[in-house]
């Protein structure tokens, strides 16, 4: 049997499993998440604002939180999905997505959109990008991009005020083209770069399974878009295109 063969072959059994294995997983998940949640408030309730038992609930949040995103993002990659694409503001999903993770990430990436420091307020209407898409699909792709970019930023040596996860929009025609460029460390590893958007390709040693670019490009794929990933001036750079009928 050649590689090819063995490697599609291992690729099929895993999208037959995951979807069994992923159900097996939340169930407990989600007994463990509703547990916590009224575990912290007795606990609270009983120790007021002691700060070493408010470290080890978010800790513990953490680590739920990243079993879910993992299981979440291992379920997407098998899941076959709704076609129901509709004229949006990709702006808007933009905005939506940002919005999702600023909390967790403000203080390590500060996020520059068509050049402007995005900030909470920043409303979703300000500009009109349009294109024909599934609005939840499309808004799992900016969420993958940027916690990409958020774990190169947590990497970083640089300051603050020099940092900079700059996204541009752009439109061309029948085509809005989106941009994501980091500055976080020395762009994309040159090893990776031809086969990024494979499954499992990553470079992080524990935190990563390498799924979220795939995910990433089957829905950009799916929109008949393109997605590239490049180097320039040793910042990565993912550049999307979407047709806007
Ligand atoms: N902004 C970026 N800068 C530099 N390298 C990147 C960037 N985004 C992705 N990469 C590289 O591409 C690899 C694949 O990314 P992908 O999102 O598919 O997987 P992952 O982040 O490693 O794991 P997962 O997303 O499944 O948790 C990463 O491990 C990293 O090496
Ligand atoms: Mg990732």
């Amino acid at each position: 049997m050649d590689k090819r063969t063995t490697r599609q072959i291992k690729l099929e059994s895993i999208g037959t499993l995951v979807p069994s294995i992923t159900h097996e997983i939340n169930t407990p998940l989600t007994y463990m998440k509703n547990n916590l949640e009224l575990l912290e408030l007795d606990l609270l309730d009983a120790f007021r604002s002691n700060e070493s038992i408010q470290e080890s609930i978010e800790n513990l949040k953490d680590g739920i939180n990243r079993i879910s995103n993992i299981v979440e993002a291992t379920n997407e990659i098998v899941k076959k999905g709704s076609n129901d694409k509709r004229m949006c503001n990709i702006y808007k999903t933009l905005i939506h997505s940002i919005r999702l993770i600023h909390n967790h990430t403000k203080f390590q990436m500060p996020i520059f959109i068509n050049e402007e420091l995005f900030v909470p307020d920043f409303k979703a209407n300000r500009y009109i990008y349009k294109a024909n898409v599934i609005k939840d699909e499309l808004e799992q792709v900016w969420i993958i991009l940027l916690n990409n970019a958020y774990d190169e930023f947590l990497k970083s040596n640089k300051n603050f005020e020099d940092r900079a996860l700059s996204i541009n929009l752009s439109q061309e025609n029948d085509k809005t083209v989106i941009t994501f460029k980091d500055n976080a460390n020395y762009g994309i590893e040159e090893s990776i770069l031809d086969n990024i958007f494979e499954p499992f390709v990553s470079t992080k040693d524990y935190s990563g399974i390498g799924l979220g670019l795939n995910i990433a490009k089957k829905i950009i794929k799916k929109h008949k878009g393109k997605i590239k990933a490049y180097n320039e001036n040793n910042q990565a750079v993912f550049e999307i295109i979407l047709k806007t009928n």
